[in-house]
């Protein structure tokens, strides 16, 4: 969905107005207290979500975010307050960030906490942006769409819901009686509900959805307003995604990689305690660590599932590494752009209209003509291509370091690394699930267990589908044997910036081989991949005398990762039969036991979100992408289709 921003304008009185719904944005007689009689005091807070480990409030309509702030506000004074508070919140006309910051100045009383967000604000694209504070125990997942369009796409369940639109008779779509039905499915029992609103219209929608709904005085010189509490005369048909049930935070999680190392960071942020067990010697992103790798996103015209959520992994990623970096931990990597290079004049014309089409801000992605692009890069360059400004590169071995020291030092003592420690075998114990070495002692045992061992997951635990295991390899250039760019150029392969007297260019794709060490045939490939991204290559380096690494991506058929509950493909094989029409949600899973993996050629991208979806699974918290991509990412995905026909 391409987003149209909302411009900042006044009504007579000066308050936020819209000029395209002619309604302003909250009460003239004032937008925190407008926040926190009706919202706040409709839902009963803060006493509702005293001491709880973690209250989820659901709402339409971010604007200005005065909710939020007003809540965040009443959170960080309540001594009694929750763990965590996860505020999602959705919009379809966001603010930019200038406009934003403008108009958070008249609400002082907010400043610090504006300040805050305005900093978090991401680019407009739609999507699911997730944003973090206060070390994580205040959460925003900020959904910039349209909320009759993502409705049917969330699963999750809210404790309190706020109900936030412009006026029923000017924003007739966000208080439909279908929309309110869909709304409800986020509810459970005791959810409440709140809004300024007191029309008979909203009142019947809401009843008619399961709330049961009283009017109460309304805020300023409003005389009524609606609150409610969920009590539906039926048993609600299909709850969100459960949080896992165990009697203790404690996970085990194989693989000290780009994919374990994310894990392992955002259950420690939960307060997990963790084994993490790895066959190496020490945590390394393959087996000779990648020097560097790009991060950036995928665009395609019809904005497809790839691109969807390579869009929230891009954008999650990077200020998740800022965090670290702010926590006192060291990473290696450049935030210098990437430039994806077209690959003929075709290609150019493709690439243009695929970014107009989306509309994208410039910001996200641009499409850059030649001379454009060669002013960026400081290179002479065959053609123009997208200019992705947020993306760069990143040395993996860095970030993986960094996470588990992070990891550590929140867990301190409950954080237990087993190196050199090979599992040849998991199994279930009771309610715990062990994983074994090959000489059947038992390396840990823990009621979570988190497969992040890319190509060796499915020999412990198989997804009805093998993935594929595709050598790749790098060649180090020393710095002067190239005319490095100054920003990534990608295409059919890339070339990274001068870094630390190295420059990285590659890769290659060898189906079908194993051999761990590099090999000259494919730093000639490397070489002849580059020379087809510059204009004028000089003379380069002979491939006999070249360094590099060699790893293996880990891919699905459908390149998306694994990232989810596993599932029971033995007892899917049994149900067949009753599994013909079935759902994700429907199908057996195995009790505790996770994965992340298949992270192919994007482990950058992909691993910081795909440790907070799981995180997130794990919790029952709201999780960090909508319901059909996070379908894309399950495990069970595969089973599921074979089990629909019979073919398990
Ligand atoms: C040549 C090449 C270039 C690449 N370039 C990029 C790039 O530019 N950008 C990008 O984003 N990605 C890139 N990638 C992909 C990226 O490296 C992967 O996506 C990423 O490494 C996947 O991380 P992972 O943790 O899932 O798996 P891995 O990095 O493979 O790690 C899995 C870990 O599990 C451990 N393990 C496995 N089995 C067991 C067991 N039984 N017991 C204990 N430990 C076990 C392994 O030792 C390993 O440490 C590239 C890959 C290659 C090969
Ligand atoms: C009254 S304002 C919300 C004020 C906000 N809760 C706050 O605290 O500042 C209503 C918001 O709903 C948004 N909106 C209107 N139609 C929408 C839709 N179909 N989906 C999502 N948001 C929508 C508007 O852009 C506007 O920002």
């Amino acid at each position: 969905m391409r987003i149209e921003p909302a411009e900042p304008a006044f009504d007579g009185d000066g308050t936020p107005f819209s000029r395209a719904y002619g309604d302003v944005y909250h009460s003239a007689d004032s937008g925190p207290g407008q926040a926190r009689h009706v919202f706040l005091g409709g839902n009963d807070l803060p006493a509702r979500w005293a001491r709880a480990r973690l209250f989820t409030i659901f709402e339409t309509g971010f604007g200005l975010g005065l909710n939020f702030l007003a809540t965040w506000h009443a959170w960080l004074a309540d001594p009694a307050r929750p763990e965590r508070l996860h505020f999602f919140s959705i919009e379809k006309h966001p603010f930019g960030r200038d406009s934003l910051k403008t108009l958070h100045e008249r609400y002082a009383e907010f400043a610090p906490l504006a300040r805050q967000l305005q900093d978090a604000w991401p680019p407009l694209v739609s999507g699911l942006h997730r944003l973090h504070f206060e070390d994580g125990r205040v959460t925003l997942t900020l959904a910039l769409a349209d909320v009759v369009d993502l409705a049917p796409r969330l699963q999750f369940q809210a404790d309190a819901i706020y109900l936030d639109g412009f006026a029923p008779q000017r924003n007739a779509e966000m208080w439909s009686p279908q929309l309110m039905k869909r709304l409800a499915r986020l509810a459970r029992p005791g959810t409440t509900v709140a809004t300024y609103s007191a029309s008979g219209a909203v009142r019947e929608a809401l009843e008619s959805a399961g709330f049961g709904i009283e009017k109460r005085p309304g805020f300023g010189r409003k005389r009524d307003m609606l609150r409610g509490t969920f009590a539906p005369r039926w048993s609600p048909r299909r709850a969100a995604r459960a949080a896992a049930a165990c009697a203790e935070r404690h996970a085990i999680v194989i693989g000290a990689s780009l994919a374990g190392a994310a894990v392992c960071e955002r259950l420690a942020a939960r307060g997990w305690r963790i084994d993490l067990i790895e066959r190496r010697p020490a945590p390394a992103a393959q087996a000779r660590p990648l020097y560097a790798g790009v991060f950036h996103p995928h665009v395609s015209r019809d904005d497809c599932i790839l691109s969807r959520v390579a869009r929230c992994g891009f954008l999650y990623a990077p200020p998740r590494w800022r965090a670290l970096e702010r926590a006192g931990q060291r990473l290696a990597w450049s935030r210098c752009g990437v430039l994806q290079l077209a690959g003929t004049p075709g290609d150019e014309q493709r690439m243009a209209g695929a970014v107009s089409l989306a509309g994208y801000p410039p910001d996200y992605a641009q499409y850059l003509a030649r001379d454009e692009a060669e002013t960026h890069s400081g290179c002479r360059l065959p053609a123009g291509g997208w200019w992705f400004p947020g993306g760069g590169w990143m040395r993996p071995a860095s970030l993986v370091a960094a996470q588990l020291a992070a990891a550590g030092g929140r867990a301190g003592p409950m954080f237990t690394t087993h190196f050199g420690a090979a599992v040849n075998a998991i199994s279930r114990a009771g309610d715990s699930w062990q994983a074994v070495s090959a000489d059947g002692s038992v390396i840990a045992a823990a009621p979570v267990l988190v497969l992040a061992n890319s190509g060796d997951m499915t020999r412990l635990a198989p997804v009805a589908q093998p993935l594929a295991n595709v050598r790749g390899q790098v060649s180090y250039l020393p710095a002067g044997a190239v005319a490095a760019p100054r920003v990534v150029l990608s295409g059919n392969g890339y070339l990274l910036p001068a870094f630390e007297g190295i420059v990285v260019t590659g890769s290659t794709y060898d189906f079908g081989s194993d051999d761990p060490e590099p090999r000259t045939e494919g730093h000639a490939a490397n070489l002849a991949r580059l020379s087809r991204m510059l204009a004028e290559a000089a003379a380069l380096p002979d491939p006999a005398g070249l360094d590099g690494a060699v790893g293996f991506r880990c891919m699905a058929p459908d390149h998306m990762p694994l990232v989810g509950a596993v599932p029971d493909v033995a007892a899917a094989r049994e149900q067949q039969v009753g599994l013909s029409g079935a759902q994700l949600p429907d199908l057996p899973r195995r009790p505790g036991l996770y994965c992340a993996s298949g992270y192919g050629s994007r482990g950058l991208v992909w691993a910081a979100l795909a440790g907070e979806l799981l995180a997130s699974l794990i919790e029952g918290e709201p999780p960090p992408l909508e319901a059909d991509l996070a379908d894309a990412l399950d495990p069970g995905r595969f089973t599921l289709r074979q089990a629909r026909r019979a073919k398990l």
